[in-house]
């Protein structure tokens, strides 16, 4: 395995799943605003995830930074089995997918399309008796059913509905990579060495120590009554959530951590909206531009600003 000029092997691992609120864009923005120390000696002793998603931010850091210790959270379970998968047992998630990935590949539209609603029914129909608490073997073609309706699904998203169930329409790719085994087995490599919770982001606290470096990236407060962009999972994030949010980013504040937060900003609608603002008044607030494709009709798809609220300079 190839070492860098850090003498650690060159990780190459990118979120293995589109997600929701997925932030790869606006990456280097925050890269620029990490703490100066972890720029300067390319590590992070110590980093935790409370709103992991997809990870984009987890896997760039791996692929830039040294990262001795990891603590991912999140309170979507089907994510964090695949996650889990991908940690435990890679390979047999690999052979599930490019058995998968051979047998709809091969066939017409029409078919995939049947394949696709079949998956999509199974998956549903096994959540509610699923074990969810106990790691075995049937997490593992849970989480190929995820990564399959992920990759084949319009847009490629995740979404649920009220029941919890994944409602989301076949979408027509040519060939989407379904099983890329190359990317699974890089991220087994930074998962092996990385705790990984299903809770709530509260339960995070506990593992956040003076100098941990948190980064905090909570379901998007809607941009307008219409958009439905917080249903990640059947819990949804209200604005009591977000002030929930704001009194524990004060106290992981206290506890010495070094904080990042993004979110949207209200103001991009209505310009005279204080909410974040005011909730952490405190802290450095900077808003970045981003382009965000949220909103279903064109109309809404302008540039827009990006929240990035910070304890450090
Ligand atoms: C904006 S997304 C994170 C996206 C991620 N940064 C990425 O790049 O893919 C927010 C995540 O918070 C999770 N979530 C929602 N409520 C939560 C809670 N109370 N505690 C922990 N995670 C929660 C959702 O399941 C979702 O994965």
């Amino acid at each position: 395995m190839k070492k860098d000029s850090f003498s650690r092997e060159v990780i190459n691992a990118k979120p293995f799943l589109k997600w929701a609120g997925g932030k790869t864009q606006l990456l280097s923005e925050y890269n620029k605003r990490l703490p100066s120390h972890i720029i300067q000696n390319r590590t992070i002793k110590r980093y935790v995830e409370p709103f992991v998603g997809g990870g984009a931010m987890f896997f760039f850091l791996n692929r830039n930074y040294n990262i001795k210790e990891s603590f991912l959270f999140d309170i979507n379970k089907e994510l964090i089995i695949t996650f889990k998968v991908c940690q435990n047992d890679h390979r047999e998630l690999i052979d599930k997918l490019s058995e998968i990935e051979k047998t709809y590949l091969k066939e017409p539209e029409e078919n995939r399309k049947k394949f696709y609603y079949k998956v999509r029914d199974l998956y549903n129909s096994q959540m509610n008796a699923f074990n969810y608490r106990d790691y075995n073997s049937e997490w593992i073609e849970r989480a190929s059913y995820l990564i399959f309706l992920n990759k084949t699904c319009f847009n490629g998203l995740f979404r649920q509905n009220k029941k919890g169930e994944f409602n989301v329409p076949f979408g027509k790719y040519e060939r989407p990579k379904i099983c890329d085994k190359n990317n699974i087995s890089q991220v087994n490599k930074v998962l092996r060495a990385v705790e990984i919770f299903n809770a709530d982001f509260t339960k995070s606290r506990k593992y956040v120590k003076r100098g941990t470096f948190v980064y905090l990236d909570p379901p998007y407060r809607p941009l307008s009554d219409t958009s439905s962009f917080t249903s990640y999972s059947k819990e949804g994030f209200n604005d009591e959530d977000q002030k929930k949010l704001a009194i524990f980013f004060e106290k992981m504040d206290k506890k010495g951590a070094y904080l990042m937060l993004s979110n949207s900003d209200p103001k991009n609608e209505y310009p005279e909206d204080e909410f974040f603002d005011k909730l952490y008044g405190k802290y450095k607030i900077e808003r970045i531009p981003a382009r965000r494709y949220i909103n279903r009709d064109a109309a809404g798809r302008g540039d827009i600003n990006e929240l990035v609220i910070r304890n450090y300079m």
